[in-house]
């Protein structure tokens, strides 16, 4: 069969403005990099609390490959359920406030894999507008019907809840700080919904685990709703520096998704480095909340200099701060520019967030020095006059 296609496809792409490319880092993950050779301040990483670097980590990877070696050889299921995936089950489920949990490869098979095991043919998932595309791609894996309520609009969410079969089983799934917008969900009034008609309630803390509550097990844990909540979901790759995923609750629930989730079965297992790296920085989360502290003292640094400058970073309770430019063709270009100056702040454009609402998507970490942020500012400021 020809694949001409192919090229044409991306040519349809690069007429849209949509065509994405590979930037090169040089350098460990941290408020700076090297990208593409060049030195810039980072504003695009999910390493929140810049551990991904950390000594700790390092060691605790490599003495897990001195003791066990490199890779986890076989699934779960055979040969590849090491000490050390337990271990960190029994952790994360302490860290969690809950009787149990499983790890999941990465945070996108976790989604694909709990919603499909957990929803079917004939029952409703409700779901937030902005939610991740793992969430959106497990809905449609699932074959249950899903109601797309509009974001965080509980009057919608609630009319659809009344309008679904008695007979269905029903399950609200939302991020609790969304990811390209940074704001945080009604949880509490969503809880109090799914409660009233029967619903479960499904969590991605893919952006909270690590630095939300006092210890930083997420949004939950902060709002005290850990018993309420009976699927969350979280990675281990943002905040906490390593790389893989986890759901927490029940032991039944875990037991189940041992048993029926095809993404959890049919994948051979993270390597014992990758477990010992998310033992250790779980560690560091509630042993160092100074890490939390700085990330909020450079979060109100840089939202403050933004606001002075005219920028306005939206309703954001998070380090994620998008700045909306609308079209993706002008987005992209003040990416670049701010990128010329030796600042990175990527540009977001659809599919990953909707039409029109093209983005910088600004993060923050607790490793940005007050020089850096000034620094950053400054180079907005400049940026902005020149467009
Ligand atoms: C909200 C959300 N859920 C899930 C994922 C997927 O997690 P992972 O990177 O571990 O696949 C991401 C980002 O990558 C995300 O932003």
């Amino acid at each position: 069969m020809s694949v001409s296609f192919i090229d044409s496809e991306l040519q349809s792409i690069k007429d849209a403005g949509l065509y994405r490319r590979l930037r090169r880092v040089d350098s460990d993950q941290d408020a700076t990099l090297t990208l593409d050779g060049r030195a810039v301040i980072n504003f695009s990483s999910n390493n929140y609390l810049g551990i991904a670097n950390h000594p700790a980590l390092a060691a605790a990877a490599k003495a897990a490959i001195d003791r066990y070696g490199c890779g986890a050889g076989a699934s779960r299921l055979i040969s590849g359920n090491m000490a050390l995936h337990e271990e960190l089950e029994t952790k994360l489920a302490e860290f969690k406030g809950t009787p149990a949990a499983l790890v999941f490869n990465s945070g996108f098979q976790a989604n694909t894999g709990i919603l499909s095991t957990l929803a079917g043919d004939g029952d409703v998932i409700f779901s937030d507008a902005l939610n991740h595309a793992s969430i959106i791609d497990g809905c449609r894996l699932s074959r249950a019907k899903t109601q797309v309520y509009s974001h965080c609009d509980l009057g919608q969410l609630e009319l659809q809840l009344k309008d679904a079969p008695s007979s269905a089983r029903k399950l609200i799934v939302t991020e609790t700080i969304f990811s390209m917008d940074g704001d945080q969900a009604p949880l509490t009034d969503i809880v109090e919904l799914a409660e009233k008609f029967d619903a479960m309630v499904m969590v991605d803390e893919a952006h909270a685990t690590g630095i939300f509550g006092a210890t930083g097990a997420g949004i939950v844990a902060k709002l005290g709703l850990s018993e309420r909540v009976a699927i969350q979901m979280g990675t281990l790759g943002k905040a906490l520096g390593g790389f893989g995923a986890y759901v927490a609750g029940s032991a039944a629930l875990r037991d189940l998704l041992i048993n029926r989730c095809r993404s959890f079965i049919f994948t051979t297992s993270l390597p014992p480095a990758v477990m010992a790296m998310a033992l250790a920085a779980i560690d560091l989360v509630k042993k160092e909340p100074e890490r939390r502290e700085a990330l909020w003292r450079n979060c109100r640094q840089l939202k403050q200099g933004l606001n002075q400058l005219g920028f306005e970073p939206g309703a954001s309770e998070s380090p994620i701060l998008p700045l909306i430019i609308g079209d993706a063709g002008k987005c992209m270009k003040f990416s670049e520019q701010l990128l010329a100056n030796g600042v990175f702040a990527q540009g977001i454009r659809p599919p990953t967030v909707p039409p029109g609402t093209s983005r910088l998507r600004i993060t923050l970490m607790a490793t940005h020095t007050a020089a850096q942020i000034e620094r950053a500012l400054k180079v907005f400021e400049e940026v902005k006059a020149q467009t």
